[in-house]
C-alpha cells in the first residue's frame, strides 16, 4: 500500500480500497487460482451478459441490487488513480441549474466562483460561458485550481486540438453543438485547433494547488459557488472525506457546492454531518446528466449507481449540488474497516 503523506492529503496515489483491513469481499476479489483471477473472469462474464440485457431489465430492483454487489466487487479490486478526463458541456442539466442560480442574483452583483480539479479548463469555460451569456451584467470573479502543472498549462492557454486529445484522452467536444462552438471559440493558428474567445478567458486566475490542502482557503478566499467535480472518486475514502470537508470551508454561508464524481456514501455522510441542504431542482436530471459515469456503473469504481427513490436518504444521497449553511464544529470522522464513525471529543 502506498500511504499518502500528510503534506498532500488530497492527492490520490494508487491504493486498493480496504487494503489496510481487507474485508472478506476484498480478499475474495484478489484471490488467484493458477495465477488467474476467478473474480475477473466472473466479472467479465457478468459484463458480457449485462450489456446484452435491455435497460428495462437491468433497471429491475433485483438486478439493481445485484449491480450494487458487482460494483462493490469492482471497487474492492481496482486501484484508484487520477484522470484528466473532461468534456465541454459535460453535464447539461448542471449548467441549466447554474444558469437558474445566477438568475437569482441582483443586477450587477459580484459572483465569486472557484473550479477545483479543473483539468484542461473545459468545465470552467463551459460554466463561465453559461453564466456570462445569461447574465452579462454580473461581475464574475473566477479562479481555477488543478494539482497538475501540465494540464493547468493547457487550461490557461485555452487552445484545443480538434483532432488530438492532448493529455485528457477524452473526446472533449463530443457534447457541444456547432452554435456553442462558434460562440465560445475562435479558429486557432494551426487549422486543426480552436481557441477560447478572449472575452471568456479574461479574468480567470489559474492556480497550481491541492484542493485537499489547508492553505486552499487562504489561496482562494471565500466563494459563492465552488465546483469540485470528478476527482474525489479517485481518492481513498479517508482522503476524499478530508478533502471534501476542506473544500466545504471555501463556500460562504448560503453559497453552493457542486460536488459530483465522488463516492456517494462519503458525500451523504459529510452532507448529513455538516447539515448541507440538497438542491432539489433538476436533481435527477443532473444525476443522470453525465453519461460517462452513469454508463460505467457497475463496471468501473467511479460508475454512478441509478437514482433510487425507494431509499430513505435519496434526497441527500443523489444530490450533487448543496447549499451550505453555517458549519457547526463537530469531532472528526474516523475510518475502521472501511466504515465511518465519529470520534468522541476527549476531555
Ligand atoms: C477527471 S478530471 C475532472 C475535470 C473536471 N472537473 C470535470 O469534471 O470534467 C480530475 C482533475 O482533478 C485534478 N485533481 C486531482 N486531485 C486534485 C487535488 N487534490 N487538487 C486539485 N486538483 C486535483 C486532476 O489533476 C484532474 O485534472
Amino acid at each position: 500500500m502506498v500511504e499518502l503523506g500528510p503534506e498532500h492529503p488530497g492527492i490520490a496515489i494508487p491504493i486498493k480500497e480496504g487494503m489496510a483491513h481487507p474485508s472478506l469481499l476484498a480478499r475474495l476479489a484478489r484471490a488467484r487460482l493458477f495465477r488467474k483471477s476467478p473474480v475477473a473472469a466472473y466479472l467479465n462474464l457478468n459484463n458480457w451478459i449485462w450489456k446484452r440485457l435491455p435497460p428495462s431489465v437491468t433497471a429491475l430492483p433485483p438486478l439493481r441490487s445485484y449491480g450494487r454487489f458487482l460494483h462493490r466487487l469492482v471497487r474492492s479490486r481496482t486501484a484508484r488513480r487520477q484522470y484528466f478526463g473532461t468534456f465541454f458541456f459535460r453535464n447539461r442539466p448542471q449548467l441549466t441549474l447554474i444558469r437558474r442560480l445566477s438568475a437569482q442574483r441582483g443586477l450587477g452583483s459580484i459572483v465569486k466562483i472557484a473550479f477545483l480539479g479543473c483539468s484542461n479548463g473545459a468545465e470552467a469555460y463551459s460554466i463561465l460561458w453559461t453564466i456570462r451569456s445569461a447574465r452579462p451584467d454580473l461581475k464574475i470573479i473566477s479562479q481555477a485550481v488543478d494539482i497538475s502543472k501540465e494540464v493547468l498549462k493547457l487550461a490557461q492557454k485555452g487552445v484545443y486540438s480538434l483532432t488530438a486529445p492532448e493529455l485528457v484522452e477524452a473526446p472533449i467536444f463530443a457534447r457541444i453543438n456547432g452554435d456553442e462552438m462558434e460562440a465560445m471559440f475562435d479558429p486557432g493558428k494551426n487549422g486543426d485547433d480552436v481557441q477560447i474567445k478572449s472575452w471568456l478567458k479574461e479574468g480567470i486566475t489559474w492556480h497550481l494547488g491541492d484542493a485537499g490542502s489547508p492553505e486552499i482557503l487562504t489561496l482562494l478566499g471565500p466563494q459563492d459557488i465552488v465546483v469540485a467535480n470528478n476527482f474525489l472518486c479517485h481518492m481513498t475514502r479517508p482522503n476524499a472525506d478530508r478533502c471534501l470537508r476542506n473544500i466545504a470551508r471555501l463556500v460562504t454561508p448560503g453559497g453552493y457546492l457542486f460536488i459530483s464524481g465522488i463516492d456517494l456514501d462519503i458525500r451523504t455522510e459529510v452532507a448529513l454531518d455538516l447539515g448541507w441542504r440538497p438542491v432539489r431542482d433538476l436533481m435527477e436530471d443532473i444525476h443522470d446528466g453525465d453519461a460517462s459515469v452513469r454508463n460505467d456503473w457497475p463496471w468501473k469504481y467511479w460508475g454512478l449507481e441509478p437514482f433510487d427513490k425507494r431509499r430513505n436518504d435519496w434526497e441527500v444521497r443523489y444530490a450533487s449540488v448543496f447549499q451550505l449553511v453555517p458549519m457547526v464544529v463537530r469531532p472528526p470522522m474516523q475510518y475502521e474497516n472501511g466504515r465511518a464513525s465519529r470520534q468522541r471529543w476527549l476531555g
